[in-house]
């Protein structure tokens, strides 16, 4: 389970700081307290007594969107922090790129923990999401199974490119065949989450053109720099709140026998669904 780590605001950990910071200069220079020094620090003790009056009366008047307690960053806190350029040359080699071959299997594995996680239970009433969530089995912890979409997302991605290679994966060509209608119907999935994540996201980045070399035309430059969020931060998440696998029975977590759960005909849209 994880620790409380309480994770201050920015804005409120700079608002403390200068505070703080200018009324203990000011007290390490005057060896008595002057009443010029008072009349100059009272405003600031008037903040305090404000600032802690305010957070006590949070404490007694809660709104109905609860404050997660387990204020761990790791699921909370996925800044767009970095710029990286990505690598859009057509014919440029990248680990992930075909033909496929168990390295770039690997490669696909790597990022893919697609690992299932406990989340505590004040981070998922944070979610918005269905209060009736699969709650997790008491033998694997407290709280309810949840997973990152941004590996349902690269899962996705894999899933396509995977469709460009039936001759290599002979397996799941195998299945296109057999199970024709659920294979388009997974891949339709896949196609129709990327569009709404990337239409939700509507990239604002700007592709440039190049001339290049024996071409007429002006030739699109994708290697252009993004804001980025650091990727491993799901890893590590996915791995400090990853279930213990071992754990799990054979034939995987199951509806509990000794509670009611709520059933669906299909995972709900509204929150609040009860059937
Ligand atoms: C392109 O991608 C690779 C990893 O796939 C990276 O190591 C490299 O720095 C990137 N940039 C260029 C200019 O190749
Ligand atoms: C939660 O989701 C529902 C359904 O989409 C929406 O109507 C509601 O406004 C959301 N609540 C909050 C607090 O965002």
């Amino acid at each position: 389970m994880a620790g409380y780590v309480a994770i201050p605001s920015k804005e409120s950990l700079n608002l403390e700081r200068s505070s703080s910071e200018e009324s203990l200069a000011e007290y390490e220079t005057s060896s008595k307290l002057k009443p010029k020094f008072v009349w100059r620090v009272w405003p600031w003790i008037l903040h305090l007594v404000i600032f802690s009056l305010s957070v006590s009366a949070g404490l007694f008047v809660r709104p109905a969107q609860r404050c997660p307690t387990t204020r761990d960053a790791l699921l909370y806190d996925h800044p767009y922090d970095r710029r990286i350029r990505l690598n859009g040359t057509f014919n440029r080699d990248s680990p992930f790129k075909g033909p496929p071959s168990a390295e770039v299997d690997k490669a696909w594995d790597d990022i893919l923990p697609l690992r299932l996680m406990n989340i505590p239970e004040d981070v998922f009433q944070t979610i918005n999401t269905s209060q009736h969530s699969v709650k997790t089995p008491p033998y694997l912890g407290e709280g309810r199974l949840a997973i990152f979409e941004g590996f349902h997302h690269l899962h996705c991605v894999r899933s396509l490119w995977k469709a460009a290679y039936p001759e290599y994966y002979t397996e799941d060509a195998e299945f296109s065949r057999t199970n024709h209608e659920d294979w388009a119907e997974h891949i339709d999935h896949c196609a129709d989450m990327l569009r709404q994540k990337f239409m939700c996201d509507a990239d604002s980045t700007l592709i440039t053109y190049s001339w290049l070399k024996n071409h007429y035309n002006p030739h699109p430059n994708f290697n252009v720099e993004h804001k980025c969020r650091n990727y491993d931060r799901l890893i590590d998440a996915s791995d400090k709140y990853g279930i213990v696998l071992d754990a799990v029975p054979e034939g995987g977590i199951r509806r509990p026998e000794d509670k009611e759960v709520v059933d669906f005909v299909e995972p709900p849209f509204d929150p609040l669904a009860t059937s």
